[in-house]
């Protein structure tokens, strides 16, 4: 296992959903209510980014044809629809908080 420092959690206020580069490694990390959960941030259907996506409770939706993924789990809970194809679902990781700082375990 790996622990990778993504930033300061002040980056990501509630609510909202955003792109982390790091280590060449691209996770949507998520924040709901102050808990922080990341998930590839690589859309499994066609590479859309999950950190522009909009984010509802635990779920995320993809830009770019709707797939919905659980931030929790990664699981895709629904889309893209027919003729798009399918989505499958996506790794998650545990996200831990150090002072300020945000670390994911990969
Ligand atoms: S790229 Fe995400 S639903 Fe198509």
């Amino acid at each position: 296992m790996t622990r990778i420092k993504i930033g300061p959690s002040s980056k990501i206020p509630p609510g909202t959903i955003a792109e982390i580069n790091v280590q060449s490694k691209i996770f949507a990390v998520a924040n709901v209510s102050g808990e922080f959960y990341a998930i590839d941030g690589v859309c499994s259907h066609q590479n859309g980014r999950l950190g522009d996506g909009k984010l509802k409770d635990y779920v995320v939706k993809c830009p770019r044809h709707g797939s919905e993924f659980d931030v929790r789990t990664g699981k895709n809970l629904k889309g893209p629809w027919i003729p798009f194809g399918k989505a499958t679902d996506l790794k998650a990781y545990k996200v831990s908080k150090e002072g300020e700082d945000l670390y994911v375990e990969t």
